[in-house]
């Protein structure tokens, strides 16, 4: 358990209504409901207090309360706490029917928000939470900015916030065109542009970690560090999404904005504080100065694949492009891999390989620092070549926490040496938590705290970093796909990328 006495108490976010747009969609279902359940659970939410659903579908207030239970109960796979549930929710669950795209479906809400200001002391304040596909987004704020919901007014006594999910663009051009057009519409502190990676508690203490501690920030850096690996390895396939994800492909779906986060958060200078701009500013400066690369690199350092039948967990798999709405002669990449280089003082010569795939024979998001070896071996009865080099794991998920390798010499009279951890597991010190990562993000929406959230600029550097190799991989298509089997690493070309570095991937169990 945790050596910490006390548990710091966490203030209640102000009174408000959350407004979900697509509330009867898949994310409402699967993410939001069950995380706004665990804030009344651990009670976190605010007193005065009210959620909105809005969607086309025609259904009555008390019909959108049973399902949220209904949905809730059968997404987190446990029982509802019935008098949690009734604290929270009774009476507070409200829903407005209508199309998103036609101005009454705005003035009817309005009229709702209103009612419900005056009923339960909401004090005008609104988090729009726009849970719709992409297209939508856009054609939502301006219907919020041109009905009044999102204005502000100049006193700042109520707010209006406005949560996007991703994917927030396709490329470069697209998510500044996005920026454009709601920045025209909204002030950047009323955007929040969510990345569900910065929810994960193991994501947050990566900057705790680093910066807590007197230890670890002398050697983060060229000196001490020979290189750093990023895996998020999935086992599913596409799954049902296969209509969104063969427009996409692994490296718009995950790089720009799961693997950026956490390698901007490994990588950063400290900030000189924990303030939301601070901590951005940061981040995107980190992200500006990865190395642009040209078309030869991206020929030499870049890898994607696409899986072939195989077995992952011992279960049979069909090959990526016999997946629903999947082209069966497919060219969209299930895995992308590639080598960063980041041009600053600290991490000049040290590679950062990241990788991302599906139909991974492991699910696993970590984050492995490789130091260098000690400069000289005095042991003579142990070749250098068995030594390893110190490592440290960050392990996102699952078993989240962090581990040290280290050599210990082998018990007996000669020396021997033998590579041992100490290892740090969350749920031994902390316990399990029933928290799924929105909870944090909901929380910080709420109290507006945007130190989690994807400024602008992130999002633009982000896609200018991958621009290169999309152009490239799209204009060359890949020739050979399918090229990895599911249930492997990927194809082996991505250990080549490795292996003329002189090193290879950390894989777990194998
Ligand atoms: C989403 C991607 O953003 O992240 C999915 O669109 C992916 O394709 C998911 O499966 C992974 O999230 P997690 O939290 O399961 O690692």
């Amino acid at each position: 358990m945790s050596t910490s006495e006390t548990v710091p108490v966490v203030p209640l976010p102000g009174p408000c209504v959350i407004v979900i747009f697509g509330a009867t969609g898949d994310l409402t279902k699967r993410l939001l409901m069950p995380a706004v359940y665990n804030l009344a659970t651990a009670e976190l939410l605010p007193d005065k207090f009210a959620v909105v659903g809005v969607a086309i579908d025609s259904m009555t207030a008390e019909q959108f309360a049973e399902k949220l239970k209904a949905d809730v109960k059968e997404t987190s796979g446990r029982e509802i706490d019935d008098a949690v549930w009734s604290r929270a929710f009774d009476g507070r669950l409200f829903y407005a029917s209508g199309d998103f795209g036609d101005a009454a479906t705005y003035q009817q809400l309005g009229v709702l928000l209103e009612q419900i200001d005056r009923d339960l002391g909401t004090e005008g304040n609104r988090l729009f939470y726009l849970a719709t596909p992409p297209m939508l987004f856009a054609p939502i704020i301006g219907q919020l900015a041109a009905s009044g919901l999102s204005h502000e007014g100049d006193s700042s006594e109520n707010w209006r916030r406005v949560v996007i999910e991703k994917p927030f663009g396709h490329d470069f051009d697209s998510a500044r065109a996005l920026n454009l057009d709601i920045i025209s519409k909204l002030h950047e502190r009323q955007i929040y542009r969510i990345d569900h990676y910065l929810g994960k508690e193991t994501v947050q203490n990566i900057l705790v970690f680093r910066f807590a501690n007197g230890i670890f920030e002398p050697i983060w850096n060229r000196r001490y560090i020979d290189h750093v690996q990023i895996t998020v390895a999935e086992t599913i396939g596409v799954e049902h999404r296969g209509a969104y994800y063969d427009h996409a492909g692994a490296l718009r779906d995950m790089v720009p904005n799961h693997l950026l986060q956490i390698l901007s958060l490994v990588a950063m200078e400290s900030p000189g504080s924990f303030e939301a701009d601070a901590v951005r500013d940061e981040k995107v400066k980190l992200l500006k100065a990865i190395r642009p690369l040209d078309e030869e690199d991206v020929l030499s350092a870049a890898v994607r694949g696409q899986y072939d039948a195989g077995q992952v967990a011992d279960q049979s798999f069909a090959a990526y492009r016999k997946s629903p709405n999947v082209a069966p002669d497919s060219n969209t990449e299930t895995f992308a891999a590639f080598k960063v280089a980041i041009d600053n003082w600290r991490w000049a010569d040290v590679p950062f390989y990241i990788r991302t795939g599906k139909a991974m024979p492991q699910r696993v998001s970590e984050v492995a620092i490789q130091f260098k070896l000690a400069p000289f071996m005095p042991f003579r009865e142990t070749a250098v070549e068995q030594m390893q080099p110190n490592s440290l794991l960050i392990r996102i998920q699952p078993n989240e926490g962090i581990s040290l390798s280290f050599e210990a010499k082998r018990p007996g009279i000669t020396v021997n040496t033998d590579t041992v951890k100490m290892d740090f597991s969350y749920a031994d010190y902390f316990g399990q938590t029933q928290f799924i990562g929105y909870e944090t993000l909901l929380y910080d929406c709420m109290t507006g705290d945007q130190t989690l959230f994807q400024r602008a600029d992130f999002v633009e550097a982000g896609w200018r970093a991958i621009t290169p190799i999309l152009d490239v991989w799209s204009n060359l298509p890949a020739r050979k796909f399918p090229n990895y089997v599911a249930g492997s690493w990927g194809p082996h070309e991505a250990d080549e990328l490795l292996a003329k570095d002189g090193r290879r991937w950390r894989n777990p169990n194998g």
